[in-house]
């Protein structure tokens, strides 16, 4: 079995663990500095191996060294957001948190394939690239797998479809000017401003954009993680199957829609050698407008930290 660590045993981290187990696709680390954390997790999902099937080994472990070995890191550790607090309020914080992880992560698996989640992940992602110097094909942020899970979530409500016959597309940042585009949003290849009128479809897209602290403003002192680590799984499983899945992940631009040293939202091809291939889609003047705007906040989010 393959190998995945996730660094961060909190709920997301320990939740993509249980998500990986119940996949059975790989065999997990959880490492968490809080002496416990990671082991009691990974004990607890263990002890329910034998009732939900799976044969995948979830260790727990408070050293990095135990991610020796793994195809995919994955990083969930750092701070999160409290109500009325903006995701980029924690670029610098968890900027920090990245510092160490970096060099460990160079000192123990050096060929794996980073998922970052840590927020602001775009801005995070891209200093994990600059900062460690990482080959930008092995560095993907999730990102566009949660926020099309929840635009589909919401279209399948809206119109009374299965979600299975949902599909959307979101670019640009994760944040409230991530860029929804409707006639890339489908049913079943039906786009989604065939079936629905422009107004309902702004309400769908102006929740997605707030889906993130629309959970926040209800729990209060965590945020999101059950959708969040059930998007992690799906980039992993797409690296360790090699399953070529088109998936939207903030990835590192060097030229593509004309963005160079950063990373952010894109749809693209995920497999063994991580991001194989950006898929640049024809914008609108309008779309490139939006885009242009998630740009901004990125980049200036970017250019505060020291690269
Ligand atoms: C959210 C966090 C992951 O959108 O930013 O819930």
């Amino acid at each position: 079995m393959k190998k995945v660590s996730i660094i961060g045993a909190g709920n997301v981290g320990a939740n993509a663990a249980f998500y990986i187990g119940e996949k059975n696709f790989a065999d997990v680390m959880l490492v968490d500095v809080v002496e416990g954390r990671a082991k009691g997790n990974a004990l607890d999902l263990m002890e329910a191996a034998p009732v939900r099937y799976y044969d995948a080994k979830i260790d727990g472990s408070d050293n990095m060294e135990d991610i020796a070995g793994s195809e995919v890191v994955i990083i969930t550790a750092g701070h999160v957001r409290k109500p009325q607090m903006s995701r980029l309020d924690l670029l610098e914080t968890n900027a920090r948190v990245m510092d160490p992880l970096i060099l460990q992560i160079k000192q123990y698996a050096p060929e794996a394939i980073i998922i970052n989640v840590t927020e602001p992940v775009d801005a995070l992602t891209c200093y994990l690239w600059k900062k460690g110097e990482f080959d930008p094909k092995k560095i993907i942020g999730m990102t566009g797998v949660l926020d099309t899970s929840r635009l589909r979530e919401f279209i399948s409500k809206e119109l009374q479809v299965s979600t299975a016959n949902t599909t959307a597309v979101v670019i640009g940042g994760h944040h409230d000017f991530m860029v929804v585009i409707p006639r890339y949003a489908s049913v079943e290849g039906i786009p989604i401003t065939q079936l629905l009128p422009p107004e309902r479809i702004d309400k769908l897209i102006k929740r997605t954009r707030t889906a993130g602290t629309e959970i926040l403003s209800h729990l209060k002192t965590a945020t999101a993680h059950y959708a969040p680590a059930a998007a992690i799984a799906e980039i992993a499983e797409a690296i360790i199957k090699d399953a070529k899945r088109v998936l939207c992940v903030s990835a590192c631009l060097q030229g593509e829609y004309d963005v160079r040293d950063l990373c952010l939202g894109v749809p693209a091809i995920i497999g063994a050698g991580g991001v194989e291939k950006i898929i640049e889609l024809t914008l609108t003047i309008e779309e490139r407008h939006e885009f242009e705007e998630s740009i901004t906040v990125i980049k200036n989010a970017v250019d505060t930290l020291e690269l």
